[in-house]
């Protein structure tokens, strides 16, 4: 009962937001992003936004960064599909330039609607963006990656962005401890969205 409601909600509000035009990226998208898992997921990771790859396909994460992301969960036992991966903005910024504020308050609501149907256990940031949309404004990649704090009711978190360690791999070894504080943090705390 509790799960087809929940389905219901969930596929009217994904209908809703692949019809969205809140913003001016709907007029240069090929299409809306919404996300991809298991929305009764307990995790959920937040990227920044679509790439071309992402745009064509219509799913997070499936270019050369989504690849290493996949590699870097793989490495800890999680699977794309058992957690659920989504974007701060919901449509390609042209040019794969950073969503500006205004795009990403347009978008902000679907993702809140996602997270709020959701109720994950834990949310981890995937970036500098989300980060900063998500945590807090002035969150600091460089320095904070990786560490925990429990906000409105989420432990939260932030990784660095795959597309950052495709661009600087000295930095993929502070990516694979966080996974494994990631792997700890869900052993501990979760009840249904365990890794291999
Ligand atoms: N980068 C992101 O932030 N999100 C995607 O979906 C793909 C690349
Ligand atoms: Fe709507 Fe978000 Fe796409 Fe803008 S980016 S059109 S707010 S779904």
């Amino acid at each position: 009962m509790q799960t087809e409601t929940h389905n219901r909600n969930w596929e009217t509000l994904k209908a809703e937001c692949l019809a969205c035009t809140r913003c001016a990226l709907s007029e240069t998208r090929t299409q809306v992003v919404f996300g991809v898992g298991n929305p009764e997921s307990e995790v959920l990771l937040i990227g920044e936004g679509p790439g071309q790859e992402e745009d064509i396909r219509g799913e997070p994460f499936v270019g050369r960064a989504g690849q290493l992301l996949d590699v870097m969960l793989a490495s800890v036992g999680i699977k794309r599909e058992n957690i659920y991966i989504a974007n701060i903005v919901k449509c390609r910024p042209p040019n794969n330039r950073d969503p500006l504020n205004i795009e990403q308050d347009a978008c902000i609501g679907w993702l809140r609607e996602q997270t709020k149907l959701m109720r994950p256990k834990i949310i981890v940031c995937l970036g500098r963006v989300a980060a900063m949309k998500i945590i807090k404004p002035d969150y600091k990649i460089t320095s904070e990656h990786g560490q925990w704090i429990e906000k409105s009711g989420f432990w939260m978190t932030a990784f660095y962005h795959p597309a950052f360690l495709l661009r600087d791999p000295r930095h993929k070894p502070d990516t694979f401890s966080d996974m494994k504080s990631l792997e700890s943090k869900m052993r501990e705390i979760c009840t249904k969205t365990l890794p291999d």
